[in-house]
This record gives C-alpha cells, structure tokens and sequence, in this order.
C-alpha cells in the first residue's frame, strides 16, 4: 500500500511516445538512412529505427495516429521525434495525409544525382530477388524499350518511362505534390553526395533548419577508409552503416548510363526552378 502511494519514478513521468516533429521523406536510396543515424548523434533527437509507412501504406493508415504514435521512440518532452520513410516522397496521397496530422511538421529530402539513385534503387531490387532465389532482369532489360543487348533494338533501345525505378527518379513530379500542401520553406533539401563527402557542414545545415541548438560535431564522424563512407562516433563507440549502403551498383554500359543522363536533362532542371538551386548531376 505504501509503494502505492509512492509517486512514480521521474522517467516514466516524463518519457511518452510522440508524433514526429521532422520526417524525412526520401528520396528512396537517397542516403536517408545516413542523415537519419547522423540526426541521431544529437542529444535532443529521437529516431524511430525502422522505417514506419504508415502514410504511404493503406493497411497502416486504416491503424490511426495511436498506431503510428506507438511505432515512435520514448521522448522526454522537448525532444525531437523524428522517422524516415523514403517511401513517402512518390506516394501521391502523402503530402495530403501528412499536412492532415500536423501542417507544421518538418520536412527533409535527401536527393542525389537521379541516375545513380535509379541504379541504385535497382541493385537493392536485385539484391532482394537474389536472396530469395527470384528470377531477375538486367537493368538495360528494365530500362530500354526493345532492349537488344547493344541498346538498340524495334523501339531504338529507347528509355522506357514506365520503368517504376525511372520514375521514382523523376523529382520535380513528386516535389510539385509536395509543394501543393506544404510552403517551400518548410522541406529542407539535403544534398546527398554533399553528405557522402562531408557529413558535417550537411548536419549543421538540418540542425539550424530543425531550430536545434549545433551540437553534432566534426568529431562525430570519421573516414573509414575499408568501408569507402564516413562512419559515426558516438559516446566513444563507433558505427558504420551496414553492407548494403554504400555497396557496388549493378553493370551498365556507358551509353545507356548516357541516354539515361539525357533523358533526365529536363526533368532535372524543373526540379531545380521548383527548388530554388542546381545540382551538379549528370
Ligand atoms: P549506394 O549503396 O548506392 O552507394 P538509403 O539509406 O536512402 O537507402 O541510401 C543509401 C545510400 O546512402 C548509399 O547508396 C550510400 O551512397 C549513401 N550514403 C550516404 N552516406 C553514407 C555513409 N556514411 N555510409 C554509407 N552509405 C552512405
């Protein structure tokens, strides 16, 4: 009866599960889980490990915001909650759903040049076939219209923009339905190869964007050099991300990797009206 009467112990006064102030919201093999780990060595935030589609994925959705509030880390109050879904960024009911929950929250996307990313988003597609003993395609099979192994072929080894990596690469379509909901300066744009060779001045960037005090130091990061990527040090332990980011890319010949930088010559561009800078891609 005594311990009954006793108050709790402070933690479990102060700790509760909250909705995400921030969300970074791609772009799929974008480095997001990179700026994630990294937002994380800040003392004021906290991350949902796993990636939660709840937005993009109707049997989450139907869940509620207790179920998506549950899939959360515990936070003392005045910290900042923050996932990543890279999912999110093309699903075309997002942005809505989002503004739906909380028209303030915080938004990052991490890009990268449009096509290593597609490259890269089909040797993660690859790679999950592999391990389940799947049947797999070649890229230039998925890219090209009437592939002949040459790039040629009945529809001259064209692009084919139905490819669902290709599209996904298209930012300037996703980034317009963004940008019908939320006010530019509320989606802060990472630059994703900025942040492969020099983590640092890209955090500091998010810190100010995110009103945190700067507290992510140079010291928080080192070059491995077996690993080829920047790893974190935090509390005197450090970590690399894991084997499957920053892994060899998927063959493709120089010409097709050329025809798809050309394809992507405009889209790029409106993507760059539409964000208010360029990007040194292909
Ligand atoms: P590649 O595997 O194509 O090199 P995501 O987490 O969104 O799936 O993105 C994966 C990408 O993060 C990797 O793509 C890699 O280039 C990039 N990346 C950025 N910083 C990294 C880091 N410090 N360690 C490993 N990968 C990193």
């Amino acid at each position: 009866a005594l311990a009954l009467a006793l108050p709790p112990p402070a933690h479990t006064n102060a700790t509760a599960q909250r909705l995400p102030g921030a969300i970074i919201i791609g772009v799929r093999k974008g480095g997001t889980r990179a700026l994630l780990e990294m937002l994380n060595l800040h003392p004021d935030v906290e991350v949902a490990k796993a990636e939660v589609h709840y937005f993009n994925l109707d049997e989450n959705y139907r869940r509620g915001l207790s179920w998506y509030r549950a899939q959360m880390p515990f936070t003392l109050p005045g910290q900042l909650t923050v996932e990543k879904t890279p999912g999110y960024f093309s699903a075309p009911l997002v942005p809505e759903r989002m503004w739906e929950m909380n028209p303030a929250v915080r938004l990052l996307l991490i890009v990268r040049d449009p096509a290593e990313r597609l490259v890269s988003d089909y040797t993660q597609v690859l790679h999950n076939r592999l391990q389940r003993h799947k049947p797999y395609q070649s890229l230039e099979e998925l890219l090209l219209l009437d592939h002949d192994g040459n790039g040629n072929g009945r529809g001259g080894g064209r692009i084919d923009p139905g490819y669902k990596a290709l599209q996904r690469s298209l930012y300037h379509v996703h980034f317009q339905r963004w940008l019908e909901h939320f006010p530019r300066q509320q989606i802060h744009v990472v630059d994703g190869e900025a942040l492969v060779r020099d983590p640092y001045p890209e955090l500091r960037k998010a810190e100010r964007f995110l009103e945190l005090p700067p507290r992510i130091m140079p010291s928080n990061f080192y070059f491995n050099a077996t690993k080829g990527f920047y790893c974190l040090i935090s509390a005197g332990h450090d970590k690399c991300l894991d084997e499957s980011k920053g892994r060899p890319h998927a063959p493709l010949s120089q010409r097709t990797f050329h025809k798809l930088c050309h394809f992507l010559q405009e889209p790029n561009k409106r993507f760059f009206n539409l964000v208010g800078r360029t990007f040194p891609w292909c």
